[in-house]
């Protein structure tokens, strides 16, 4: 990095951002839990992108660390993870997301629908937060990665796996995360299935 007060002022900057982010969707999640009388979620994790991994990326992408570069280039500085409960979840999260005033969606990513070829599931926002600071508002950039439990067991696992793994895969070892993948889609989709058939019964229930 050549100047290191430009990267203590976009620390600032980004440390803000998730502030805000967290703060914004805690209370947006909250109000959803009290007019629904329901939680989708079992639990969040955010962080700044350490400086490690942020060089690394730079580096992997051919640019140079300068502020302009992580400010254009990485656009996962700041994240946030939501993990929810159940497939539909995922999508009502989204919604309250991309209904909210103050977070402002520019690029969707669903690998739910279309995973990625190692078998990732996940649906990713690219949004806008803004962030107040002495000389005005500036707008920072955050990902926000919303999953199921059951795709944050494979993505969790599979980061411990192959992810971070420089050489070549074997071919098998891809074919089989491809597989537990999919195995943990067709779980998602039949819990879904039978928190549906549950719901009915409790419904009946309450009617009566
Ligand atoms: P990056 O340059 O890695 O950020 O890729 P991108 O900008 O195209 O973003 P993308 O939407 O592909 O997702 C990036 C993030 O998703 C990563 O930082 C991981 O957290 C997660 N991710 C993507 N693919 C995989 C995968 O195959 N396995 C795991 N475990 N996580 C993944
Ligand atoms: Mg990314």
């Amino acid at each position: 990095m050549e100047n290191s007060q430009e990267l203590d002022s976009l620390l600032l900057k980004y440390t803000a951002a998730l502030k805000t982010l967290e703060t914004q969707l805690s209370i947006l999640l909250q109000d959803f839990e009290y007019k629904n009388n329901y939680n989708p979620v079992e639990h969040i994790k955010s962080r700044i992108k350490s400086y490690d991994s942020l060089v690394k990326k730079l580096i992997n992408k051919g640019y140079e660390v300068t502020a302009k570069n992580i400010e254009e280039q990485v656009h996962d500085m700041v994240g946030i993870r939501i993990v929810c409960s159940f497939l539909s979840d995922v999508y009502k999260i989204v919604e309250i997301i991309e209904n909210s005033d103050q977070i402002t969606v520019h690029d969707k990513k669903d690998y739910i629908t279309n995973p990625k070829d190692t078998g990732y599931s996940s649906y990713h926002l690219l949004v806008y937060v803004p962030v107040y600071l002495i000389d005005g508002v500036t707008l920072v950039e955050a990902e926000i990665q919303i999953r199921t439990v059951a795709m944050d067991f494979w993505a969790s696992l599979d980061h411990k796996i192959t992810y971070k793994f420089q050489g070549k895969i074997p071919k098998e070892i891809k074919e089989d995360m491809q597989h537990c993948a999919m195995d943990i889609h067709a779980l998602d989709q039949k819990m879904l299935n039978i928190n549906n058939q549950m719901q009915i019964i409790k419904d009946d229930q309450e009617v009566i």
